[in-house]
């Protein structure tokens, strides 16, 4: 049986993938801070869940995550999915902070200890999901943004150091435009993913191993047209 971990199963995405991880015969230790979440997943198949929750920007990642990987005896995937941000044109630093103390410091702390155990264990796959919004600033999130390019960087510069481990050991970076979560915030939202739509093409792009993988597939157009968009006139939108 494979083994899996998804850090942020309680709801949305990680929820979802979570299931479908299940279906496709991995037992899968789920984290998150709602424990009732966890256990209704687990309620439901007790032999393919195993729970443990924690929160990530209060508790030791690292420990928790070899608690777990111990639990389920072994680990080849690990998928990073918690997440937060928040609108924040005012620019409350507590907004700004509690984002980066997730989407910035627990990611790093979470996706350097899969790293490694992957290298010591001479395979393995770590997938996270940044976003779309990794690609350019924003003026109405600011840390959101920032936070997610920090991620789409950081996840490149683990491809690397795993390509030159000549080991199979593979780090894939899903970048979704809008999914119909708690997550998915402000106005103007198009190409809204139902969440079971979202995860299952993760589901194909994690099976491939690919390096970047764009959900819905047609966000990698508006990623190419962002990247084209001259400062001078960004910084008016
Ligand atoms: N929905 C979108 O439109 C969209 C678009 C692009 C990217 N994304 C990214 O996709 C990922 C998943 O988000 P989602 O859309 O599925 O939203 P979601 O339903 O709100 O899921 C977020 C997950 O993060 C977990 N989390 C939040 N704070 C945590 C903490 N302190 N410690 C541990 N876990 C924590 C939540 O669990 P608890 O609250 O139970 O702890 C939850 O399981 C996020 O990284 C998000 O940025 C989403």
């Amino acid at each position: 049986m494979k083994k899996a971990i998804i850090v942020g199963a309680t709801s949305g995405i990680g929820n979802e993938l979570a299931k479908i991880l299940v279906q496709n015969g991995y037992k899968v230790g789920i984290t998150g801070r709602r424990i009732t979440e966890l256990q209704k997943l687990h309620k439901n198949n007790p032999e393919s869940y195993q729970v443990n929750s924690f929160d990530s920007i209060t508790e030791n990642n690292s420990e928790k995550l070899f608690e777990l990987t111990e639990q389920i005896g072994g680990l080849e995937l690990l998928i990073l999915s918690s997440g937060t941000g928040d609108l924040n044109e005012g620019l409350d630093y507590e907004i700004e902070h509690k984002t980066n103390l997730l989407n910035v410091n627990a990611f790093t702390e979470i996706t350097d200890w899969a790293f490694n155990y992957f290298e010591k264990q001479k395979k393995g796959h770590l997938v996270a999901i940044s976003s779309i919004a990794g690609i350019r600033g924003s003026r109405i999130a600011p840390a959101y943004n920032a936070s997610k390019a920090y991620q789409i960087n950081y996840l490149e510069g683990l491809r690397q150091k795993a390509t030159k481990t000549k080991k199979p050991i593979y780090i894939t970076d899903i970048r979704p435009g809008f999914v119909d979560t708690d997550m998915a915030k402000g106005e103007g939202q198009f190409w809204v993913a139902t969440k079971e739509k979202a995860a299952r093409q993760i589901f194909r792009i994690i099976k491939k191993k690919k390096g970047i993988g764009y959900v819905t597939k047609r966000w990698w157009i508006v990623a190419k047209l962002l990247r084209l968009i001259p400062n001078g006139l960004y910084k008016k939108i």
